[in-house]
């Protein structure tokens, strides 16, 4: 197999549409990266071409092969380290939500789903990153996303139940508790709510 090798080095993601002299922008779907030709170094290799792409949030359509990964990413990591699984009720529930996965070159690292609870109230679900992929701003990613969606469709109220522990994330977010904690699959949660308004 023959290794591909080209001098250009991956400089940067660049969110804020800024292009200096000498770089190239690539744009796909899925792609937004900021390429420069590599300078010139001493003794340095040729860099092989790196097909990095930004993280994208989209719709995982029911049956879609990326609702399969997002069912994957809720059960690694929001039900296997708790010794439970995914129940047929929680699966048959899902044709009632909205489901949104963040990807990255095609692969699912963070998954969310949203519940209408009534014609004013949504209920953030699911939320959850891949291990090797948080504080990344992948979970503001999926959030902001949750809410400009809630938001156009016409919601009012996004609440959802939080992990002790994952609370303070929400809470950056201008999400407050509410009540006390309680358990919700071995784990202690909090209720928190935010104004979609
Ligand atoms: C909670 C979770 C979704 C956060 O996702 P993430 O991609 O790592 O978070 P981000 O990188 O987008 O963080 C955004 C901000 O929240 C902060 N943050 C992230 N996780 C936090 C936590 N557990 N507690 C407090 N703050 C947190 C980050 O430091 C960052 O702060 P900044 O805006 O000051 O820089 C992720 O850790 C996760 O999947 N955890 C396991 C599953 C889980 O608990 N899901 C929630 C169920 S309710």
């Amino acid at each position: 197999m023959q290794e591909l090798f080209v001098p250009l080095a991956v400089e940067s993601f660049r969110r804020d549409g800024g292009r200096q002299p000498g770089e190239t922008r690539c744009f796909s779907p899925l792609a937004n990266v900021t390429v420069r030709e590599a300078r010139p170094r001493l003794g340095a290799r040729d860099v092989p071409l790196m097909a990095e792409t930004d993280i994208a949030v989209v719709e995982a359509v029911i049956g879609s092969d990326l609702y399969r990964q997002s069912l994957r990413l809720r059960e690694a990591i929001l039900r296997a380290p708790l010794g439970l699984s995914l129940t047929q009720e929680e699966l048959a529930d899902d044709v009632t939500r909205q489901h949104f996965c963040a990807i990255f070159q095609g692969i699912a690292v963070g998954t969310v789903s949203l519940k209408p609870l009534d014609e004013a109230t949504l209920q953030l679900k699911q939320m959850a990153v891949a291990e090797d992929r948080r504080r990344e701003r992948i979970g503001a990613r999926l959030l902001t996303h949750a809410e400009v969606w809630g938001r156009g469709a016409g919601f009012r109220l996004m609440v959802l139940h939080a992990r002790i522990g994952a609370d303070g994330f929400y809470a950056r977010f201008g999400y407050l508790a509410e009540g006390d904690p309680f358990e919700e699959n071995t784990l202690p949660h909090v209720k928190m709510s935010k104004p979609l308004g």
